[in-house]
C-alpha cells in the first residue's frame, strides 16, 4: 500500500490521503471546527490530519510521504506572531524524514492536472497570493532543509508573491513551469489593481461590503449591464495589447463614489467579470500555445468563478477542459497528497466524485437522535414519498453519506425543492440569509441536463453555467439569472443512485427532473458535518419540512405539544455566560462542567426573567403572549433546548 498525506496551511486549511493513486479522503478544517474560511497558519494540532487519516481507513505508521504547503511562508514572513509550528503540535514530528513542503502554485498544478483525465495538458493557476520566494521558482524539498533556508536567509529584497502561473504537464513526467507573474507591492492595495484575483477582490469588498463575497459579485453581475457614456459607467476595465495581454487599468478608481447605488453596482460587477472573463481568456490562449496542448486544466481562487470557466471550456482554441471540485486553497491539500503519490512513483487516477469526506454510522445517528428524540419522530421513507412531498412542496433537507470536501453541497449535505414553486426561493434565501435576488441552484441527471439546459453536457462540481431555454424559463424562474443563465450540477447514476432516481420520480410527477439544489447550512457557517448539526439545523429552521437521515425520515413534532409533555426548568446550578471569539458575542449556559452555546435572543430573554427557574411552559407564556409570538418563539426554544433541564434528573 502506497499512502501520502497531504496538508495545507493556511486560508481554507484541510488535509488530503492519497492511497495507491487514489483520492481517497479530503476534509477541510472548517467543516470540523464550525468556523467558516477557518484559517490555520501553523502546523497545529486543529488541522484535521487524524480525521482525514480515518477517513481513508490508514494510520501515520502507513504513511510514506506527509506533504505540506504552508502559504504566504517567506523569510521573515514567520514568527513574532505566526509561529511556524505551534508549541505543544503534536500529530506528527515535522522533522520526521517523511515529511516535504511544496510550494503553493506546484500544489494547485497537482490539485488539477493529477485529478483530471489528461495525458498531457497545459496548466493554469489563478489565485490572489501564493508561495512567496525571492527567485520566484517552484520548491519541493524535506521539511528540515526548508526550515534552515526559511529561518537563515538575511532577506536581500523583497520576495516575489506568486499569482499567475503558466505550466505544461505530461504522465508521466514532471511539470514545467512555463511563465509566472507575480503581485505587485503597492501601498493602496485595496483599490490599486495588477491581477485577475486583486481587481475581483477589491471589487467585491467594495460593491458588497465585506469580505469573501466574491460569489455574490458574481451574482450581481447578471443583473448589470454596460452603461456606455453614464458617469455610472468606468468602461471596460482592462486594455487589449494583443490576443494573450491585456493589462489592468487603474484610471477609474477616483470616479468610484462611497455609497453607489444599485445601478451603478450591478454596472461595476459586470464590468468586473467582463475584464475576469476577458483577462482568463488572453492567458488561457498563452497558456496552451506555449505548453503546444489543446487541454487545459486550471486551477486556483480565480476559478470558482463558472461563468469564466464556462467561457474557457466552450471556447474554440480548447479542446478539452478541467476544473476540480476545489480550485480554491482548500484543494491544495490534494495537490500536496498527488504530489507525494508521483514521488512514491504512484500513477494518480482520475477523480470522479467529491464525496471525500467522512461517513458517520448509524451509532453517530442514533446518538445525534436520542438528544432530540422528544422533539421528532423518524420512520422509514420511499423514493415515491419523497418526490410526491417535493411536488407538493415541501423543502427536504437531504443528509445522505460521505460529506462533500468542495464548496459545493452535491446531494451529500443539500437542502432539496421544487424549482416549479417561485415561494420555494424566497424560503431557501431565508434559510441561508441570502439577498431575495439571488436564485437558487439545480441538480439534473446528466443524461437529461440537455433537454432542459443549454451548456456544457457536464458539471459534477457546480462549476459550469448554463442557459436555460425560453420555452423552459417562465418554468424554471427560480432558478434563473436575469440574463437567463443558471449554475446547475449534472448528477451521473454512479456518483448518487437514489438521488438520480429521486430525481427520475420527481420528474415523472412534474415534467421536470430537476430539483433546487443548495448546501444545508446556515448564513456565515460552514455546511454541516455531522448527524448531530443536520438535527440542531432541521429544528432551527421551520421553513425546512423534512429532514432526510440517511434514509430516514426525522419528522418536526409540534413543539407546543412537546412542550406540554414536559415539566422541564432550568437545572439549579446553571449559569448565564457571554464571552467574546472571533468578533462575534457568544452566550453559554454552563454548569461548570458543560456548556450550551444559545441565541442571543434567548440569552437576553433569561436575563429578562430574572434567576429564578422557570417552566418552559411559563417561558413560553411570558416571551409570547401572543399567538403570533408563540410561532415565532417556537423554533428559538427548540432550537435552545438543551439550556432546559429535567430538574430530577439535573441534565
Ligand atoms: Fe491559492
Amino acid at each position: 500500500m502506497s499512502v501520502s498525506l497531504g496538508i495545507h496551511i493556511g486560508h481554507h486549511s484541510s488535509c488530503a490521503v492519497v492511497r495507491d493513486g487514489e483520492l481517497v479522503a479530503a476534509v477541510q478544517t472548517e467543516r470540523l471546527s464550525r468556523r467558516k474560511h477557518h484559517v490555520i497558519r501553523t502546523l497545529s494540532d486543529e488541522l484535521p490530519v487524524a480525521a482525514a487519516l480515518d477517513i481513508a481507513g490508514v494510520r501515520l505508521d502507513d504513511v510514506e510521504r506527509i506533504v505540506s504547503c504552508f502559504q504566504g511562508a517567506c523569510p521573515g514572513g514567520f514568527g513574532l506572531h505566526r509561529p511556524l509550528i505551534e508549541p505543544g503540535f503534536s500529530l506528527f514530528d515535522p522533522w520526521d524524514p517523511r515529511h516535504q513542503v511544496i510550494s503553493h502554485h506546484l500544489a494547485h498544478a497537482y490539485a488539477t492536472y493529477e485529478a483530471s483525465s489528461f495525458d498531457e495538458a497545459a496548466i493554469l493557476i489563478c489565485d490572489y497570493a501564493g508561495s512567496a520566494t525571492f527567485d520566484g521558482a517552484d520548491y519541493a524539498m524535506g521539511f528540515g532543509d526548508w526550515y534552515s533556508w526559511l529561518t537563515s536567509l538575511d532577506a536581500p529584497a523583497v520576495p516575489k508573491v506568486e499569482c499567475v502561473s503558466l505550466y505544461e504537464a505530461q504522465t508521466p513526467g514532471s511539470y514545467t513551469l512555463l511563465e509566472r507573474q507575480f503581485n505587485i507591492a503597492h501601498p493602496g492595495q485595496g483599490s490599486f489593481v495588477y491581477s485577475i484575483a486583486g481587481l475581483y477582490e477589491n471589487i467585491a469588498r467594495y460593491v458588497i461590503g465585506r469580505d469573501n463575497a466574491h460569489g455574490q459579485l458574481m451574482a450581481l453581475a447578471a443583473h448589470g449591464v454596460a452603461l456606455e457614456g453614464s458617469e455610472a459607467d468606468p468602461g471596460p476595465l482592462v486594455t487589449r495589447v494583443d490576443d494573450e495581454t491585456l493589462v489592468f487599468r487603474n484610471d477609474w478608481q477616483h470616479n468610484m463614489v462611497l455609497g453607489p447605488s444599485r445601478e451603478q453596482k450591478c454596472c461595476l460587477a459586470w464590468r468586473c467579470q467582463e475584464a475576469t472573463e476577458l483577462a482568463l481568456e488572453a492567458l488561457a490562449r498563452r497558456c496552451l500555445r506555449l505548453a503546444g496542448s489543446r487541454n487545459l486544466a486550471v486551477a486556483g481562487g480565480v476559478f470558482l468563478n463558472i461563468l469564466a470557466n464556462t467561457r474557457l471550456a466552450k471556447a474554440d482554441f480548447c479542446g478539452g477542459f478541467h476544473v476540480p471540485s476545489a480550485p480554491h486553497d482548500a484543494g491544495v491539500s490534494v495537490g500536496c497528497a498527488f504530489h507525494g503519490a508521483r514521488e512514491l512513483g504512484v500513477r494518480a487516477q482520475t477523480v470522479v466524485h467529491d464525496r471525500l469526506g467522512r461517513r458517520y454510522d448509524e451509532a453517530d445517528r442514533a446518538e445525534a437522535l436520542g438528544h432530540r428524540d422528544a422533539f421528532v419522530t423518524t420512520r422509514p421513507v420511499t423514493t415515491d414519498e419523497l418526490a410526491e412531498a417535493l411536488v407538493e412542496g415541501k423543502l427536504i433537507a437531504r443528509y445522505d453519506g460521505r460529506a462533500e470536501f468542495g464548496p459545493r453541497a452535491l446531494g451529500g449535505r443539500s437542502l432539496l425543492a421544487s424549482p416549479l414553486l417561485a415561494a420555494n426561493k424566497d424560503r431557501l434565501n431565508r434559510i441561508k440569509g441570502r439577498q431575495s435576488w439571488r436564485p437558487v441552484a439545480p441538480i439534473v441527471p446528466q443524461t437529461r441536463a440537455q433537454h432542459f439546459l443549454d451548456g456544457p453536457d457536464d458539471s459534477w462540481w457546480m462549476t459550469m453555467s448554463q442557459t436555460i431555454p425560453a420555452e423552459h424559463r417562465y418554468a424554471l424562474a427560480a432558478l434563473s439569472h436575469p440574463d437567463g443563465s443558471t449554475r446547475a450540477q449534472t448528477l451521473t447514476k454512479a456518483q448518487d443512485p437514489a438521488l438520480h432516481e429521486l430525481l427520475e420520480r420527481f420528474g415523472e410527477r412534474s415534467g421536470y427532473p430537476i430539483l433546487v439544489n443548495t448546501s444545508f447550512n446556515r448564513a456565515g457557517e460552514p455546511i454541516v458535518e455531522t448527524p448531530a448539526n443536520a438535527l440542531e439545523m432541521f429544528l432551527d429552521k421551520p421553513d425546512i419540512d423534512w429532514l432526510v437521515l440517511d434514509g430516514l425520515l426525522v419528522e418536526r413534532r409540534d413543539p407546543l405539544v412537546v412542550l406540554a409533555e414536559r415539566e422541564l426548568s432550568l437545572a439549579p446550578g446553571v449559569f448565564l455566560t457571554q464571552f467574546y471569539a472571533d468578533g462575534r458575542r457568544i452566550a453559554t449556559l454552563t454548569n461548570g462542567t458543560d456548556s450550551w452555546p444559545i441565541s442571543q435572543e434567548m440569552h437576553d430573554h433569561l436575563i429578562s426573567l430574572g434567576e429564578r427557574p422557570r417552566p418552559v411552559r411559563v417561558l413560553v407564556d411570558q416571551l409570547a403572549p401572543r399567538p403570533e409570538d408563540v410561532e415565532l418563539l417556537a423554533p428559538l426554544i427548540l432550537a435552545d433546548v438543551l439550556i432546559v433541564a429535567n430538574p430530577e434528573t439535573q441534565s
